[in-house]
């Protein structure tokens, strides 16, 4: 069977940065150390004036197209993947499309157009989309674009605030992919939540801490359907697990879980049984509530195994670099945890080729998903082709009246104008609104 997967990964992020410690925090009376070390942020990326999820999509594949010399007439299938859309009918990608054609000189008339929504597993799904259309061999010999773009702003004053973000992550999918391979086997963990939802407005309502519990309940459900189709997970098996990345502390939960389960019956438990005894089973307790008091002792003596702290430096914390700098991304999160494990391998001087990576997606509502991603042999040149750090140095740091500017003037219910921070260049701008209250767009050369 011919490899299905990425074949190239763009990340875009908005041009304004909020320093979480040295900014949001004080004003919010805070202990910096929330943010860095609890939440595990340093910073947020935001839109300027000019930027939204269409710019920030079209510029994320405007960057690959380029990059890896397409044309449009090479895109059978552009998707857009968000959370934040502003058209209950028009999809995003119709104007991301509109955009990339005022670089081009052919048209995407024969492109199949969509937009995903499930918060933020949407990006995974549209992969999915991808994958079977390629499978299917419908593809006629092109490629897929997916685009997962948000702007994931809270209301202010919500919980949430402290991890916001936004960007846009463009990724070509085809046969024979330079990037990853995706597995044909996925698990999944989904039920009707009520943790994290927007209905018909622009914020989301969120009860937080619940959210963090559906978070760890699906994505092991997910790991357990992986699991039997594709087999037990040990640890040897993955290099890298990229997870949904919210804030990394919601990683850091999840990664121990994930580490207790995938060392059960393995020598890696043996090793650790000296220590900290073996794991508990259900069936040893007389209660529930027995069992789980001793699950929870374990977890805290695990936590603190050298055992442990090794394999989550290797294979978990890789994946929360760039996340730490600019926060939640939504649909976006996942495939810049991917970006980030392997810009780390890249820097390592690590060989790749035929590793494994366990991916796990999420999005509120709540589905995880999870599937397995085998890196190929053209990965280090795609990589090397990011241009993140540059970006990120490059973003405008706001003082807190800019950042209470700023969410204003992207607050739909505000009709606020404002100053942009930077100067777009080589980019797509928002321009204004037609006549019947579509947004515009021009590039900016
Ligand atoms: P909060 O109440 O502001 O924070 O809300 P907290 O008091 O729970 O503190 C956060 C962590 O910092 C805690 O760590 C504290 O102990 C620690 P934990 O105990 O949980 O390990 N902390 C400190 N550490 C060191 N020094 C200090 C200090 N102070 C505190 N001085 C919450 C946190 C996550 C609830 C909030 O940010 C929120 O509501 N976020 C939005 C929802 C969210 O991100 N949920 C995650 C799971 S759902 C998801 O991922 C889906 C999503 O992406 C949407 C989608 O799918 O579309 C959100």
């Amino acid at each position: 069977m011919t490899a299905v997967g990425i074949d190239a990964v763009e990340i875009w992020t908005g041009n304004l940065k909020l320093d979480l410690p040295g900014t949001f925090a004080p004003e919010k009376g805070e202990d910096p150390e929330k943010y860095t070390k609890g939440l595990g942020l340093n910073a947020s990326s935001f839109p300027d004036s000019y930027e939204d999820i269409v710019t920030m999509g079209a510029n994320a594949a405007h960057r690959l197209m380029e990059r890896k010399g397409l044309e449009p007439d090479d895109i059978g299938r552009i998707d857009v993947a968000t959370e934040s859309a502003f058209d209950n009918s028009k999809p995003v990608s119709t104007y991301v499309a509109g955009c990339l054609e005022q670089v081009y000189e052919s048209d995407f008339h024969h492109a199949n157009k969509g937009e995903r929504k499930f918060a933020c597993i949407a990006g995974t799904q549209s992969l999915d989309d991808a994958y079977n259309w390629i499978r299917a061999g419908r593809n006629r010999g092109r490629s897929a674009l997916v685009i997962a773009t948000d702007t994931a702003l809270y209301a202010r004053g919500d919980d949430g605030e402290a991890t916001q973000g936004a960007g846009a992550v463009a990724m070509l999918i085809s046969e024979d992919p330079n990037l990853v391979e995706l597995s044909a086997e996925q698990g999944y963990g989904s039920a009707d939540e009520t943790d994290f939802l927007k209905p018909n407005q622009q914020f989301p309502s969120v009860d937080g801490k619940r959210s963090v519990q559906v978070y760890l309940a699906r994505m092991r459900e997910a790991l357990e359907d992986y699991e039997s189709v594709a087999g037990e997970v040990h640890p040897d098996d993955l290099v890298f697990a990229p997870f949904h990345t919210p804030f990394p502390g919601m990683v850091r939960k999840a990664a121990l879980l994930a580490y207790r389960h995938i060392t059960r019956n393995t020598e890696f438990e043996d090793e650790l049984a000296e220590e900290i005894g073996r794991q508990p089973r259900p069936e040893a307790f007389d209660s529930d509530e027995e069992y789980r008091d001793a699950l929870r002792e374990y977890m805290d003596l695990l936590k603190d195994t050298e055992q442990y702290a090794e394999w989550y430096d290797t294979t978990i914390d890789p994946t929360l670099t760039i996340a730490r700098e600019v926060g939640n991304w939504y649909t976006g999160s996942v495939h810049v945890a991917r970006a980030s494990a392997l810009k780390h391998a890249l820097e390592q001087d690590r060989e790749m080729t035929g590793e494994q990576l366990l991916v796990g997606s999420y999005g509120s509502g709540a589905q995880a998903e999870i599937h397995s991603e085998t890196v190929r042999e053209g990965w280090a040149e795609e990589i090397e082709a990011l241009n993140v750090d540059e970006q990120l140095a490059e973003r405008y740091e706001m003082s807190w009246d800019d950042y209470e500017e700023i969410h204003d003037a992207h607050n739909h219910e505000m009709d606020v104008d404002v100053e942009e921070f930077t100067t777009p260049s080589e980019e797509f701008v928002f321009d204004g609104w037609g006549r019947m209250g579509e947004r515009k767009y021009r590039y900016v050369e």
